[in-house]
This record gives structure tokens, C-alpha cells and sequence, in this order.
């Protein structure tokens, strides 16, 4: 069927920094859960594939997002992780912004005819909302999310996701490449080598994913005892994993903090909070056994050996639609 990408491509700090643009800047991405943005000041500031940015409720109710980064001289104006911020002032020499990232003032600067307030606006980032998550998208004229999200959306809509209340947050960092995760996570080939207690758990032999879009795929498994596992797995590009059920969700986000270290951010809601320890004890195991095999994978792609391998057409169909998504954002050919 198809071969994989080049190992060269995920080790080589000059395709990652191809990937900020035409991947990270090109694609709505899940940011936060709305539970942590629902009142005027609150903020959520964390960095996308290397881009600084935060999200902040304005007084009027409103989401927006800005660069975390001062057109002084580069500072910023909320500290990382979430907050409550009464008004837009550089941590550095506090020049204040309005809540449209307009320039207000610029403290006790002296006077300069030169300091023009236009050119020296925050730069915004498009924010919007989806049910019960927050997007962005750090690149210019995007489509309407609702647009963007469409058939995935539409696979969500079954679930009763407003029920659920937000409850906790586990982020794990891992030496590997984004790719190496997300192409681990998009197939369950490994299923029956690495995670036993997953294995016990599912009829492996109905596991399939599909790829209904171009936009996301879909993992499908009976349970051992025979019954459909009721819920939904489901990856949209390029690094969105929604797993959802009648009474919980975890929503899972692969997010590069550089091309060898990624940080993978679990979500968890549940109608019963009760539920969410459980939760985050199982996928603490998954994650344990994924994390040790994607992190060898990674040092062997390192190794410089392997060039590229063959995929499975019966159980890597997704791993081959990841990996021709990422080229063609590239403007390659995998
Ligand atoms: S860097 Fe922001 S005020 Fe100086
Ligand atoms: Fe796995």
C-alpha cells in the first residue's frame, strides 16, 4: 500500500520548523477545556508548537486570543498556565493593552513622536468555541470552525458532552517527535504487544480504524464480551483525540514543544465526577506502556538506520492518511 514518511522527517529541526506554518498555523486546534474560560479576566495562556499564546474572557463576555508576546521588546503579558488578569499589561515594563490588543500606553516611556500605537499592537489569534471546548487558530482567514469541524462534529453529536463537567488535567511530556505519537496512537496493531490490559479488555479482531474524511478517522473495537464498545474514538488532524461515551469523554491533544519533545494533554469530563480518577488511572497505564515504545522508536529513527518501512493496508490505513496529510501540508509527496 504506502510507505511511511522519511525518519529524516522526524528528527530534522528544519521540517519542524516547516511544520509550525504549514501545519500548527494552517489547522483549528482544540486549546482549552470552555470550563476554564467562562468568566470576564480568566485566562489560559500555554504555547502551540512553539508559539506563545493566550486566551482571556473580555469584560463584555467575549473569548480573545493574542500572542503572548509584547511588541515592546518581546516580554510577556500573562504568565504561563491559567489566571485571572483585570487588564492586558506587559509583565516587562508594563505597557498596557486594551482588551482588543490595542496599545493604551506605554509606561513612562519619555517621549518619542516615533512610538506609532498601530505598530505596536498585540497580535491577535482567531479564538472560537465548540460545544464544550475552546479552539484557536494561529493562522490568517481561516474558516469558520463550525465549517472546519463539520463531519467530526457530526460524530459527536450523539453524545450529551454539555453533561459533563470538566474535572481534570494530565500532561505527560515524552522524548519523541509529535509524529511518532500521533502515528502510535492511529493504529491498534500494537494492541496485543504493548497494552495487555487493553487487549484483555477489547475482541481485538474487530478492531479497525476508518477514515470516513479527510479530516478525521475513527477507531472502532467490540468488547471481549461481544458488545460494541458504545463509545466513540475518534483523531482529527492533526492532533485531536476525542474519546467519548454515554457518561465520560477524555479529550487528548499531541502537542510538539519542540521536534523532540512532545507534551500529551489529557481532558477528562464526566457526568459523575466520581468516574474521573478511574479515568486518569487507566489511561495513566496506556499512556506508561505508549510512552516507553514511542520513545525507543524515536531513538531508533534517530539512529539513522531506518529510512522507511511499509504499512499495514489492514491495520495502518490511518497511520498512511496522518502521514499523506502531513506531506501534503509540507507540499510533498510522502
Ligand atoms: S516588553 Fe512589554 S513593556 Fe517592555
Ligand atoms: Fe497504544
Amino acid at each position: 500500500m504506502s510507505l511511511t514518511l522519511p525518519a529524516s522527517w522526524y528528527r530534522d529541526p528544519a521540517v519542524f520548523e516547516r511544520e509550525r506554518q504549514s501545519v500548527w498555523r494552517s489547522e483549528w486546534l482544540m486549546y482549552a477545556p470552555a470550563a476554564k474560560l467562562d468568566t470576564p479576566g480568566q485566562y489560559v495562556a500555554e504555547e502551540v508548537a512553539g508559539f506563545p499564546v493566550f486566551v482571556v474572557v473580555a469584560p463584555d463576555g467575549s473569548l480573545r486570543g493574542y500572542h503572548n508576546v509584547c511588541p515592546h521588546r518581546a516580554g510577556v503579558i500573562v504568565w504561563p498556565g491559567d489566571g485571572t488578569a483585570g487588564n492586558l499589561v506587559c509583565r516587562y515594563h508594563g505597557w498596557a493593552f486594551g482588551w482588543d490588543g490595542g496599545l493604551k500606553a506605554a509606561r513612562d516611556f519619555g517621549d518619542d513622536p516615533g512610538l506609532c500605537p498601530s505598530d505596536n499592537t498585540l497580535v491577535a489569534i482567531h479564538v472560537e468555541r465548540w460545544r464544550n471546548l475552546v479552539f484557536v487558530h494561529l493562522g490568517e482567514d481561516p474558516p469558520p470552525l463550525a465549517d472546519a469541524l463539520a463531519p467530526f462534529a457530526l460524530e459527536c453529536e450523539a453524545f450529551d458532552m454539555e453533561a459533563m463537567t470538566y474535572g481534570h488535567r494530565l500532561v505527560r511530556v515524552l522524548a519523541c517527535n509529535w509524529k511518532t505519537y500521533a502515528d502510535n496512537y492511529l493504529e491498534g496493531y500494537h494492541v496485543p504487544l504493548i497494552h495487555p490490559s487493553l487487549n484483555r479488555a477489547l475482541d481485538m479482531s474487530t478492531y479497525r480504524v476508518e477514515v470516513p474524511d479527510e479530516s478525521y478517522c475513527i477507531h472502532r473495537a467490540d468488547t471481549a464480551e461481544g458488545s460494541p464498545s458504545g463509545g466513540a474514538w475518534l483523531f482529527r488532524y492533526p492532533n485531536l483525540a476525542v474519546n467519548v461515551y454515554a457518561d465520560g469523554m477524555n479529550v487528548e491533544r499531541i502537542v510538539p514543544a519542540g521536534h523532540g519533545t512532545t507534551h500529551v494533554v489529557y481532558d477528562y469530563f464526566a457526568t459523575d465526577p466520581d468516574q474521573i480518577e478511574a479515568m486518569v488511572e487507566m489511561s495513566n497505564v496506556v499512556l506508561d506502556e505508549d510512552q516507553m515504545m514511542c520513545e525507543v522508536v524515536q531513538r531508533n529513527l534517530d539512529a539513522g538506520i531506518y529510512r522507511a518501512g511499509r504499512l499495514s493496508p489492514k491495520h495502518e490505513n490511518s497511520v498512511g492518511w496522518f502521514q499523506r496529510r502531513v506531506a501534503s501540508a509540507l507540499g510533498e509527496r510522502s
